[in-house]
């Protein structure tokens, strides 16, 4: 290890040159008008407006209302100093019903966002679909169906000639484990599916519409933009004994089981027979078209998760049910810190991540497309935003970056989640994860503390010494890796 500060100043930590500094955002969480300009619906507009899907019956209807205040929006990225954006396109604004004609009015909108970046010298960062599929498109079957595969292809073909090499790095699909886990085994998002055999299809034709984008991409624009994929890891960790074999066999599951395709062209061993698409459904080809070799890797991460063996009719303090692992549960282990989403905070696992893939695809520039931590943040009397959590969360997770890339990890970018607070899909707008504070009745933004501490890190490309972090009273609590070890009850993987 060659812990090598750079500079001199004591305790800063810089990034490689060139290392890109952005923020995240989806259509569906950002841009409301969901009747403008053609759009068509929604899996999400669907969703959302079932009743008992969504916090509080909340929708995207009108969310930040970006698709009209993207100059706004703009405006908060100079403000920052991001050197790129990661948006993604609605479909259904493009093509309303998935298929056929081209609505240009969306197409618009969407060159103009991409211009509007380019003047600012802000990369834009494109991905293709996160979660929102066209309604007309579900209901003939969606991602259980093949067919979606062919006309996602066909999608990001429109999408590739029209925005061209504008587009500074294409990313073909936003976490299609969540898309095909939670749309269509559990239930817990878009169309909210509860069926193990469309999940196991979804998984093999979400995977299939990424080769076949890659290709679409590429044929479109010759050797031009970088395109990836942007896959969700979770570390699984055993707590308690005998645990082991459930953390295993979630990894194969709910990671590998996209990552192994993407990377190596095959399926994981170690995942049951239920979870994954029979052998009739996998066509000569496909898998080929699965692992066509990318540009980059996009890692999304939030946090590890912990399984212990138990009775999910008989919880404990701490458990919750992990439907479909007969035996085992989700465990929260009361000393370790976590987010008001409940998701724990653990930047080690982000290291492990980044580590795991840096193993599994040497050399490949990876990006942290999504990272990032809800807190309850108010507006104070004096008008500030003293998100000192958000900051901590930050702050620990960009170290956990610089010391994967200090032991060699390719990382080449972060962005995080969010620009802005938005629509936080089943939990609607009562989660915030901006850096911009969004007062959904007036749609007025306000810079958190967050901001400042990011704005800072992207324009001096540098982590500052933790004691100038800014992240105040709670910085003197025990960090999460101090507090991990701490605990002695709880083992690692
Ligand atoms: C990720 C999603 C993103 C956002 C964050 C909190 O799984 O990709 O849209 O909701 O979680």
């Amino acid at each position: 290890m060659n812990r090598n500060h750079g500079d001199g100043a004591p305790g800063v930590r810089r990034f490689p040159p060139g290392f890109l500094w952005g923020a995240s955002t989806s259509a569906y969480q950002v841009e409301g008008a969901v009747h403008e300009d053609g759009r068509g619906r929604s899996i999400w507009d669907t969703f959302s407006h079932t009743p008992g899907k969504v916090h509080g019956g909340d929708t995207g209807d009108i969310a930040c209302d970006s698709y009209h205040r993207h100059h706004v929006d703009l405006g908060l990225m100079g403000e920052l100093g991001l050197g790129a954006y990661r948006f993604s396109v609605a479909w259904s604004r493009i093509q309303p019903t998935g298929r056929g004609p081209v609505n240009q009015r969306g197409l618009d909108h969407y060159r103009a966002l991409v211009s509007g970046l380019r003047g600012q010298g802000i990369v834009p960062v494109a991905t293709a679909y996160h979660w929102d599929l066209p309604q007309a498109l579900e209901d003939d079957g969606g991602w259980a169906h093949r067919d979606t595969a062919e006309r996602f292809a066909e999608y990001a073909d429109v999408l590739a000639r029209a925005l061209g090499d504008e587009v500074g790095m294409w990313i073909t699909l936003n976490e299609p484990q969540q898309a095909a886990n939670q749309g269509y085994r559990v239930g817990t998002h878009a169309p909210g599916k509860t069926d193990l055999s469309l999940a196991a299809a979804a998984t093999h034709h979400l995977l299939l519409a990424h080769g076949l984008a890659v290709e679409a991409i590429r044929a479109a624009l010759p050797g031009n933009v970088p395109v990836g994929i942007t896959i969700d890891l979770h570390p699984f960790r055993a707590a308690g004994d005998g645990a082991e074999h459930a953390a295993a066999l979630l990894d194969a599951e709910q990671n590998r089981i996209f990552l192994e395709p993407v990377l190596h062209g095959s399926y994981p061993d170690g995942a049951r027979a239920q979870v994954l698409p029979p052998d009739g459904l996998i066509e000569p080809g496909d898998m080929a078209l699965a692992s066509a070799p990318l540009d980059f890797l996009g890692l999304n991460y939030y946090c590890p998760h912990y399984v212990r063996l138990g009775d999910p009719d008989d919880l404990r303090v701490g458990e919750s049910p992990l439907t479909g692992y007969p035996g085992v549960v989700n465990y929260v282990p009361p000393e370790l810190p976590r987010t008001n989403m409940g998701w724990l905070i653990e930047p080690d696992g982000l290291y492990d991540a980044l580590r795991t893939l840096d193993r599994e695809a040497p050399r490949l520039p990876l990006y942290i497309t999504e990272n990032g931590c809800a807190a309850d943040d108010y507006v104070d009397p004096e008008g500030r935003v003293n998100d000192f959590e958000r900051v901590e969360y930050l702050e620990g997770h960009l170290d956990a970056a610089w010391r994967a890339i200090d032991d060699g990890v390719n990382l080449a970018g972060y962005f995080v989640w969010s620009l802005m607070d938005n629509f936080e899909w089943a939990r609607g707008y009562q989660r915030r994860f901006g850096l911009y504070f969004v007062d959904f009745g007036t749609q007025r933004r306000l810079p958190k503390r967050s901001a400042a501490f990011y704005s800072e890190v992207a324009r001096t490309n540098a982590l500052p010494s933790s004691s100038s972090n800014g992240a105040g009273p709670s910085s003197s609590s025990p960090s999460p890796s101090e507090a991990r070890k701490a605990s002695t009850t709880v083992g690692s993987n």
